[in-house]
């Protein structure tokens, strides 16, 4: 008899990713992916310690799963709880004494052997954690991807991260920087392209740290890999995230210049606008230097648009400091961001730092930050007003005969299109902008297409 698996991915597209990895795993061993959490005979939670909110996130989450398991005991569809991710690499056997209800514990370096951790369970009769960062390359082990999610997917080409910023927890969860080689990254965007992708996002911690074995000797950058990527047939838009500022090299500055399928967007997380904290985290980057590589990356490619990372509140950051990063976000612009205030992650240098910012001057900072970031985002929504840009349809909308999609820049585009576009790049005219997204409208010489 088939079984259910439902997963629960929380943080970084890394972890949708490798909650699908994970769906592929267990689909050989009778598990079918399960959209909702209750009746499930196996439940994931997949889970982030980027900040404190995301792991508490889980501990309340399995306060509510404990209350099923108890309900479903000794009935003939008992569930099984496990619990995956950067938690659950982080706390390992900590996670049993808080909960003691919890059947695995797995870090994400270890998902492939999910299959063994499970026959292990049912003939040991009691939980089992995996957290090690074993030798072997999980990659290999996986089966090749399964079915997709719409016509964007996800590809993971590099993991870890080797720069040791003060606040993150990524260097200790996810391990060390990691390439895939090439042959095996190529196979796989042919197989998702040849499934009906039409986008696909490379993923790496620092993907553009990307540095993968060639058959034929040597290494290939992102830049090449990406160039290398534009030519399978039906692969129409290529973007990579998240990328490190002072890994930005000319071959991938080349490739936004040169490659039409990779898109004019860029997440790059420059976190303070100030020097002084820059070099408290461990960011190998000034605010000249962003500005510079910035600059670089624009002149290959006028229409980029950027996305960043910013903490507040990162400690002994002043009112002058927090100046400096309002500064640089006036200056370079950006057409979304995601800001933070700076939490203390436990086993990482800034959280013994002296000069810890009090609660109230972080939320005044972020909420000054927040506005003038929302501001840039509306402003530059409102200047696509009146644009015409190819969308790529890949969700129903939130009424019938309505679909969304997302713009070169990475925005929700809504559009009456019946479902027959779904997966379909249309070329549409922006006629409203909202603060989160845009609507569109298709001209009938379009839908004629079609
Ligand atoms: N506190 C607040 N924000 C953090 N980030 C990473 N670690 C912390 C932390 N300890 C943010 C950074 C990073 C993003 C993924 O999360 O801005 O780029
Ligand atoms: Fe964390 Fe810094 Fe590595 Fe990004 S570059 S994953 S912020 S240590």
């Amino acid at each position: 008899m088939r079984k259910s698996v439902h997963i629960k991915s929380y943080g970084c597209q890394m972890n949708v990713y490798d909650a699908s990895r994970m769906e592929d795993v267990l689909s050989p061993m009778g598990y079918d992916a399960a959209d909702a959490m209750e009746g499930a005979d196996l439940v994931i939670l997949n889970t982030c310690h980027i900040r404190e909110k995301a792991a508490e996130k889980v501990y309340s989450e399995l306060g509510r799963l404990r209350r099923e398991k108890a309900a479903r005991k000794g009935t003939d569809r008992p569930m099984r709880i496990a619990v995956g991710g950067c938690v659950a690499q982080a706390e390992g056997e900590e996670i049993l004494k808080r909960a003691p209800f919890v059947d695995l514990v797995f870090g994400p370096q270890t998902y492939h052997r999910l299959p063994l951790m499970l026959r292990q369970l049912e003939s040991r009769g009691r939980a089992v954690v995996d957290t090690e960062f074993p030798a072997d390359d999980k990659f290999d082990q996986l089966p090749p991807a399964g079915e997709l999610d719409g016509a964007s997917a996800f590809l993971t080409v590099q993991e870890g991260c080797d720069k040791f910023c003060t606040f993150c927890v990524v260097p200790y969860t996810r391990g060390a920087e990691f390439s895939r080689p090439v042959d095996p990254v190529l196979r796989e965007a042919r197989l998702l392209t040849g499934k009906g992708a039409r986008e696909i996002t490379l993923l790496g911690q620092n993907v553009n740290a990307y540095h993968g074995a060639h058959p034929e000797g040597g290494e290939w950058t992102l830049g090449r890999l990406i160039r290398a990527l534009a030519e399978i047939d039906g692969l129409e838009r290529i973007r990579y995230t998240t990328s490190y500022p002072a890994e930005v090299d000319e071959d991938l500055i080349a490739a936004h210049r040169d490659v039409p399928e990779l898109m004019p967007f860029l997440h790059l997380p420059v976190q303070s606008g100030s020097d002084k904290v820059l070099k408290a985290m461990n960011r190998r980057h000034t605010a000249g230097g962003y500005k510079d590589v910035v600059a670089r990356l624009r002149a290959a490619q006028p229409d980029l648009a950027l996305s960043s990372d910013f903490i507040v509140g990162f400690p002994g950051e002043t009112d002058r400091d927090f100046e400096d990063t309002m500064a640089l976000v006036r200056d370079v612009g950006f057409v979304q961001a995601y800001s933070f205030k700076y939490s203390p992650r436990p086993g990482t240098p800034a959280a013994d730092m002296g000069g810890q910012i009090p609660e109230d001057v972080k939320s005044a900072r972020l909420h000054e930050l927040q506005d003038e970031l929302n501001r840039q985002q509306i402003a530059f929504n409102e200047t696509c007003v009146g644009r015409e840009m190819p969308v790529l349809f890949d969700r129903p909308g939130g009424r019938e005969g309505q679909l969304v999609g997302r713009s070169p820049f990475m925005q929700a585009v809504h559009a009456e299109l019946s479902a027959g576009y779904l997966g379909e790049i249309v070329n549409v005219m922006i006629d409203r902008a909202k603060p989160n997204s845009l609507s569109a409208v298709v001209s009938s010489k379009q839908e004629a297409v079609a």
